[in-house]
């Protein structure tokens, strides 16, 4: 369980820099990640370089002992570039270029942009490649971020038409699979077809999916070009990027695969993040300064999984960030829960964002690990807690490196069913990813481990698996079902599409009712005025966003019943499909059987407690807003905190 934290030397002046580096060894920190926005500090003018001060910073740095994580800087060109490349800014979907004087400007698909990143990349990789302190280098930062991709420029259409060529091979497949016989589309070649934007009305909806599938792809290109060049200068370094939270815009399973990153890095802000996710206000109040208990730990559980086993929390917020609606500073305690509740997840690292307030510029609001005149923040406090609490535990300090897995329980995400139902959300407000979340939720107040996982994981180990939807149900995984002993609970809309974005022939839930027999008849999405109630296990409760009409089969159970008569719940063996967003209360009974007929232990935990194990201790936490009892038995050694934990603390105990 290693700190680290973000540093910008190139903000700061030098006389500070070696006093920096002793106190980040003296607080506990080993890693500090640098240069990621360093850019027109190492390349003033074009093919001129100044390496004078990174070699500095670097050597500074490292004579402190500390490992170095080296950004490639491409996440923030320099305006000789934009003046000399006016065409590589982004487009926004409404025909807008965006203007050079923030970052991320740039168009992911601009050759000329592309070829400046790599020889900036290349020329870092040469010079730092082999630096026995450069440990670990990330690709740009947070791609695809404040909504630069899609780009809808020229250089994207002329890609994109390459990229349909490839896979269609000719414009009447296209034709064909595209269904373009509808509203007079057909195309003659690939040269006609344009962006899907500025359309009147809808666009066709395999048209939208495949510029999503081609801007993911664009973005796994743009990242595993600057890899190649990484791994042939610096061969025994970690690759990685910075992923956010709650972000969908590229498929990270994708993106991750074929080695293009040893670990899967990502960007925690849990108060932010719950001001702007979809849950109900009342949530957001409740949990203003502690963070919506689950909203960390789902990313921490899906990258874990993207980076197949790995992950680093790259920046962790130290205290109130500058960014969402309303910025509060964190509960008492947080940013140390935060640091326990990521190495309980798995993470290997904990990184700071970041090392000091600045004073100017943009992120002047942005708190960090100091005050802008130096002093330690309130956060920089906590952390300093947490590192001198594990450097005195010998429990903390030889946990394995990863997390226990596989978890007993495997949750099914998939981006591209995010992207389908964006493209057709059919009702205001159904919003696949919260639909999961309100799946994970369920799981985590169960106090049960999940694993996060694509469709395409090897699920054979888990005894309950969770699929809260999935628009494209392949026969790959009907085999998985067909093969596991497993619990599986289907949520909506699973099976509704086919990959080319229709409705199967056989209706939804497509090839899954060669399992479930059953057909989706008809679907709805319920205005927040149309409640279809139903009960199940003793809960009564309704459905909301979303409802279908079911027919079954007479070997089909009927689970539970909406008022009306509809099937709510229906199951076949071992496999139970829900015909619709049900409401919290529901998702829990649902899943409380579905977990007590796989085998699966369970907890009743006190309001606001989650718990994660990793290795052979057991870590509680506190969100909630009074003390609370931890299900700890009564015998237990406690390795942090004991058996009640205020607001906002932590408590450990040794669980074998
Ligand atoms: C992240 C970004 C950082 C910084 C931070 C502020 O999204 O990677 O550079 O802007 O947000 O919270």
């Amino acid at each position: 369980m290693n700190f680290g934290v973000c540093y910008y030397p190139e903000q700061w002046p030098r006389s500070l820099w070696a006093d920096d580096a002793k106190r980040m060894a003296e607080l506990g920190i080993t890693h500090v990640r640098i240069a990621e926005f360093a850019w027109s500090r190492i390349e003033p003018r074009d093919g001129e370089y100044d390496w004078a001060w990174l070699d500095e910073a670097v050597a500074t740095l490292a004579n402190a002992g500390l490992k170095i994580i080296l950004g490639t800087p491409t996440a923030a060109p320099p305006t000789w570039l934009t003046d000399r490349h006016p065409d590589m800014l982004a487009v926004r979907a409404d025909g807008v270029r965006f203007n050079s004087g923030s970052r991320r400007h740039y168009d992911i698909s601009h050759a000329g942009f592309r070829a400046a990143g790599l020889k900036i990349t290349e020329a870092m990789a040469r010079r730092y490649g082999r630096h026995a302190a450069v440990v670990a280098w990330q690709t740009d930062n947070e791609l695809a971020c404040h909504d630069t991709v899609p780009t809808y420029s020229a250089t994207a259409l002329q890609r994109f038409h390459a990229w349909l060529q490839r896979r269609y091979e000719t414009i009447d497949a296209l034709n064909d699979a595209w269904g373009t016989v509808f509203w007079s589309m057909t195309y003659a070649s690939f040269d006609a077809i344009r962006l899907p934007n500025l359309t009147p009305t809808d666009a066709n909806p395999i048209h939208l999916l495949d510029f999503r599938r081609f801007m993911s792809d664009e973005v796994a290109s743009f990242h595993r070009e600057q890899v190649d060049v990484l791994r042939r200068h610096a061969p025994d370094a970690d690759v990685l990027h910075n992923f956010m939270g709650f972000f969908t815009t590229f498929d990270h399973y994708r993106f991750a695969a074929d080695d293009s990153i040893d670990v899967a890095a990502w960007d925690s802000y849990p108060l932010a993040r719950t001001e702007t996710i979809g849950i109900a206000e009342e949530q957001k109040a409740r949990y203003a300064r502690t963070a919506h208990p689950d909203v960390s730990a789902f990313d921490h559980d899906r990258y874990r999984g993207v980076g197949r086993g790995r992950f680093w929390v790259m920046e962790q917020q130290a205290g109130p960030v500058n960014w969402a609606a309303w910025n509060p500073v964190p509960a008492a305690g947080m940013i140390r829960l935060w640091a326990f509740e990521a190495f309980a997840h798995g993470a290997e690292l904990v990184s700071y964002f970041r090392w000091r307030q600045c004073p100017f510029a943009q992120e002047q609001m942005h708190s960090g690990l100091h005050l802008p005149d130096g002093q330690l923040s309130p956060g920089g406090r906590e952390l300093q807690r947490a590192a001198e609490e594990i450097a005195a535990s010998s429990q903390l300090s030889t946990l394995p490196a990863k997390a226990t897995s596989p978890a007993a329980v495997a949750l099914v995400f998939d981006y591209e069913t995010q992207w389908m139902f964006e493209i057709q959300r059919h009702g205001r407000t159904f919003d696949y990813q919260m639909l999961a979340f309100d799946y994970y939720e369920v799981l985590r107040e169960m106090g049960v481990d999940v694993d996060i996982v694509p469709a395409t994981a090897d699920l054979s180990r888990y005894k309950l698996v969770v699929v809260p939807s999935i628009a494209v149900v392949t026969d790959a995984l009907v085999a998985q079902i067909e093969q596991s002993t497993a619990q599986w609970v289907f949520g909506p809309r699973s099976g509704s599409k086919t990959d080319g974005f229709a409705i199967p022939g056989n209706l939804p839930p497509g090839p899954l009712q060669k399992v479930l027999p059953m057909q989706v008849l008809e679907v709805e999405s319920l205005r927040p005025t149309l409640k279809p109630a139903t009960a199940f296990d003793d809960t009564e409760g309704i459905a909301v966003h979303w409802r279908e009409h079911l027919s079954v089969a007479n070997a089909t159970r009927i689970d539970a019943r909406f008022e009306d008569g509809w099937p709510a719940i229906v199951g076949s063996g071992k496999v139970r499909y829900v015909a619709a967003w049900l409401d919290h209360a529901l998702h829990r009974a649902l899943l409380r059987r579905a977990a007590h007929d796989a085998g699966v232990a369970v907890h009743a935990l006190p309001d606001g407690i989650r718990l994660r194990r990793r290795g052979n201790v057991m870590f509680a936490f506190n969100f909630g807003d009074a003390p609370a009892d931890v299900p700890a038995p009564a015998n237990a050694s406690f390795v942090l905190g004991g058996p009640q934990i205020a607001t906002g603390d932590v408590a450990a105990w040794v669980a074998d």
